[in-house]
């Protein structure tokens, strides 16, 4: 397969048609993140994550697509203006990836992670950061697989 990763159009029928896949691909894959202590219903998840993307799309980000020829199948949103919080080093941060179901296990996640990398040492940031939940195993072996290591943890208690 020949993957090829590019930033997502500016303008006009493309910028549509990328929005339109970044948000159709992320709301069919969002329950991957959804872990064992918190139930919610897919439509709640789904609306989470039109959530983000409007939190993402009033930042400064940068949004990769992935293509196998002409079709769209993944894409990473990458802020690049969130400093770590506790240490307030520079970091670019990982907002969601997603890779189409057909298309998951042949590289294009590990494609989409080297890009976003790359424009990341590109402008300097000295980190890259992401959260992903415990029970994904497949996120969590391409983020290891990658040189990720924990660095905080998000504690959870039904009450
Ligand atoms: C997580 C995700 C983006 C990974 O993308 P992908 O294209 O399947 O990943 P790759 O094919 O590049 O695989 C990268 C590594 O992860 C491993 N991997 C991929 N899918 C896996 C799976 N289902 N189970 C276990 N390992 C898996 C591969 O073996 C590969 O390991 P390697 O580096 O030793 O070769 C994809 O599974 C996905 O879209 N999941 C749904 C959305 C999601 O969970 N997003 C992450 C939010 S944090």
């Amino acid at each position: 397969m020949t993957v090829q990763v590019r930033r997502k159009a500016a303008t006009g029928a493309d910028a549509a048609s990328d929005r339109d896949f970044v948000r159709a691909l992320g709301r069919r894959t969002v329950m991957s993140s959804v872990g064992s202590l918190r139930h919610p219903t897919e439509p709640a998840a789904r609306a989470a994550f039109e959530r983000l993307c409007d939190i993402v799309a009033a930042q400064s980000h940068v949004t990769f697509i992935a293509h196998e020829k002409a079709e769209r199948v993944g894409f990473l949103l990458l802020l690049d203006e969130l400093p770590d919080e506790v240490t307030l080093i520079d970091q670019g941060f990982i907002a969601y990836m997603a890779v189409e179901p057909k298309w998951q296990g042949t590289g294009v996640g590990a494609a989409l992670l080297t890009a976003a990398e790359d424009e990341a040492r590109r402008r300097g940031l000295p980190f890259m950061a992401l959260m992903v939940t415990e029970e994904n195993e497949a996120a969590r072996r391409l983020y290891e697989h990658a040189g990720y290591r924990t660095e905080r943890r998000l504690l959870c208690k039904p009450l």
